[in-house]
This record gives structure tokens, sequence and C-alpha cells, in this order.
């Protein structure tokens, strides 16, 4: 399948439940054990700023982008769980969904996305590790996994403390 041919558009509330199976199938239970998914259970995604595609009728993947707060005082994203079903990988829907998940965030004035991730996918889109220590999340993470991009250059080194998503 040509890239010309991949479907984005902005999650809709009926693709809750397709999206639901597909982290189900793709991640299994040890999802909810997630560090990640400790700052997502409480708080809402937003759903201006995240993203499915498809392949025909057929959910190829998604995106979604969780409004937190750094030290409970500076507003910036978390991005994930990012997702694409596996006869569809390495055609670009991640890389897709991934631009277009940063493009909202960065029309809406975010400075910051954050993500627990591997460098090796995410550096291509901007994304680097968090100096050890400077940014914790409610549970366990490796640091070397805990990678932001600057929508708004220079701005990691103001945010510190405990990551929380926004109420
Ligand atoms: C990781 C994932 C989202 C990638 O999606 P995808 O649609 O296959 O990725 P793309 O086709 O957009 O790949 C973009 C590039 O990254 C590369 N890439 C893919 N996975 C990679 C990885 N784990 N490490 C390094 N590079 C990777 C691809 O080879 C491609 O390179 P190219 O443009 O030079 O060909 C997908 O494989 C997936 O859902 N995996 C399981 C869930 C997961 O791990 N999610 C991320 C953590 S929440």
């Amino acid at each position: 399948m040509s890239e010309d041919s991949l479907a984005i558009r902005q999650e809709m509330p009926e693709d809750q439940s397709e999206i639901q199976k597909l982290h189900a199938r793709v991640f299994g239970p040890g999802r909810f054990t997630r560090t990640a998914y400790r700052v997502r259970e409480t708080g809402a995604f937003d759903q201006q700023l995240s993203w499915v595609a498809f392949a025909g009728k057929e959910l190829a993947g998604a995106v979604r982008l969780t409004p937190i707060r750094i030290g409970g005082r500076d507003r910036a994203l978390l991005l994930g769980p990012l997702i694409v079903a596996p006869q569809f990988a390495g055609k670009g829907y991640g890389r897709r969904l991934i631009a277009a998940s940063l493009e909202a965030a960065r029309a809406e004035g975010f400075a910051l996305v954050l993500l627990v991730g591997d460098l090796a996918y995410y550096e291509a889109f901007g994304f680097g590790p968090v100096p050890p220590g400077q940014i914790m999340m409610p549970g366990p993470v490796d640091p070397a996994r805990l990678l932001a991009a600057e929508l708004m250059p220079g701005t990691l080194e103001r945010y510190s403390g405990l990551m929380r998503a926004e109420r």
C-alpha cells in the first residue's frame, strides 16, 4: 500500500471501541501496569489532539495526547499510546500519526511533548532524552526512555518535578 492511500483524521468518540481492541491485541494486559498508563488513567486524553489512521475501513493505528502538568505548574502533553496494527507496520502510519499529533500540539500552543519510548524510533521526530532526575513519573521508568520534544526551542530546561495528568 502506498503512503498516498493512508487516511489520517482526528479521533472521534465512535473510534473508542476499535482503539481499545487494538490496544488489547498489541499491548495485552501488561498495558495496565505501565507507568505512562498510571499518568493517563488519572486524566483525560485530548481528542482534538489525538489521531487515527485507516486503511479503507480498517483501523490501522492511533495516537493519543494527554494534557499534563510538570511539578504542578507547567503544562505539557504526554504522547501515547502510539500503536500501529502489526499487519500495517513499516508503512509510515506511525510517522504520519506522530507528525499530525505534534502539528496539532504546536497549533494549540504547547511547548513540550513527553513520552516513554524507544529513542531509536522517536529521535527522527525531534525527541531526545530528558536529563535524569529532572522530570519524575508516578512509577518506575527507564530514564533512557523518558523522551521530550521541544515545540518551542529551549523550553525543556524550565520543566522539572513530578508529571501528573491535568484534570
Ligand atoms: C512502533 C510503531 C508505532 C511504529 O509504527 P510504524 O507505522 O511501523 O512506523 P513507521 O512505518 O512510521 O516507521 C517510521 C520509521 O521508523 C522505523 N522504525 C520502526 N520501528 C522502529 C523502532 N522500534 N526503532 C527504530 N526505528 C523504528 C521504520 O523502519 C521507519 O524508518 P524509515 O522511514 O527509514 O523506513 C509500531 O511498530 C507499533 O505499534 N509497535 C507496537 C507498539 C509500540 O511499541 N508503540 C510505541 C510505544 S507506546
